[in-house]
């Protein structure tokens, strides 16, 4: 049975980044954030891009775009204020790119404007009957980590986004991240907080395994147990950031900053 499908793209460049196609029984294919053209022309298959999406304007997340524009003569969709070449439609917040049946069920796609790493980033949601089935998260946030804020990005609006955005989201939400990071900010986590037994036993079951070739979809639920970003309550975070008193905000710009420097 055809039905939607996601289609995890791994470029072993060395910022480790992913694509992603989305596909549906209409023939709607989403292709975001292409880093590079040859892989997303060989996981199409002949078939059409419906539209690019590009999260945000760093290079390695639309570097592919030239190249599969030319082919395919696809829209290119982002930001209004994301400086992406070849875009030629804006996505507003909360704006729906894409609805449609798939197995039974309705589909959409919507874009969500979550600024911090970049002030124009947007991340896209996968909505399964009104319900948020899957974020692709671009480099807003990561596998037990979130981004950095080096290239026009800015922690304390980072953090709202994550606060705001990421937090009410629900445990089964699946997040596909923009680039692959799990081991080493696995290993960041479990420096602050060294009983976090999800954490160990995730890095434990990760270790010895080849991380450029098994990638791991993680829930919400699963980050929140391991993603020290969302754990700025944890008591033994605070006590080895000697920050027990601090609010949650300033322990999350602690964290960013030391993971600037990790
Ligand atoms: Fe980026």
């Amino acid at each position: 049975m055809v039905t939607m499908k996601i289609h995890q793209i791994f470029f072993k460049n060395t910022q480790r980044n992913f694509c992603y196609l989305i596909t549906f029984d209409d023939g709607a294919i989403y292709c975001i954030d292409p880093f590079g053209a040859d892989e997303v022309i060989k996981t199409l298959e002949n078939r059409q891009i419906t539209a690019i999406l590009n999260t945000h304007d760093h290079c390695d997340h639309y570097s592919g775009n030239e190249k599969l524009v030319s082919i395919y003569n696809c829209p290119v969709l982002a930001h209004s204020q994301a400086i992406v070449p070849h875009k030629n439609r804006n996505l507003l917040d909360q704006e729906i790119v894409y609805e449609g049946l798939s197995d039974g069920s309705v589909w959409r796609v919507k874009s969500l404007f979550t600024p911090g790493h970049t002030m124009s980033h947007l991340c896209l949601l996968l909505e399964k009957n009104d319900s948020a089935f899957a974020l692709f998260t671009g480099d807003c946030f990561f596998n037990a980590g979130v981004g950095n804020c080096h290239n026009g990005g800015n922690p304390e609006v980072l953090y709202e986004t994550i606060r705001t955005i990421f937090e009410p989201f629900p445990d089964d939400l699946f997040i596909y991240p923009g680039h692959e990071y799990l081991k080493r900010n696995l290993e960041f986590t479990q420096h602050y907080e060294p009983q976090n037994l999800a954490a160990l036993d995730f890095y434990n079951r990760i270790n010895h395994l080849n991380l450029d070739e098994t990638f791991f979809v993680n829930t919400m639920k699963v980050e929140r147990e391991i993603n020290t970003f969302l754990r700025l309550t944890s008591f033994e975070l605070l006590k080895n950031l000697k920050l027990e008193n601090s609010k949650e905000k300033n322990v999350f710009l602690t964290l960013r900053e030391l993971r600037n420097r990790w």
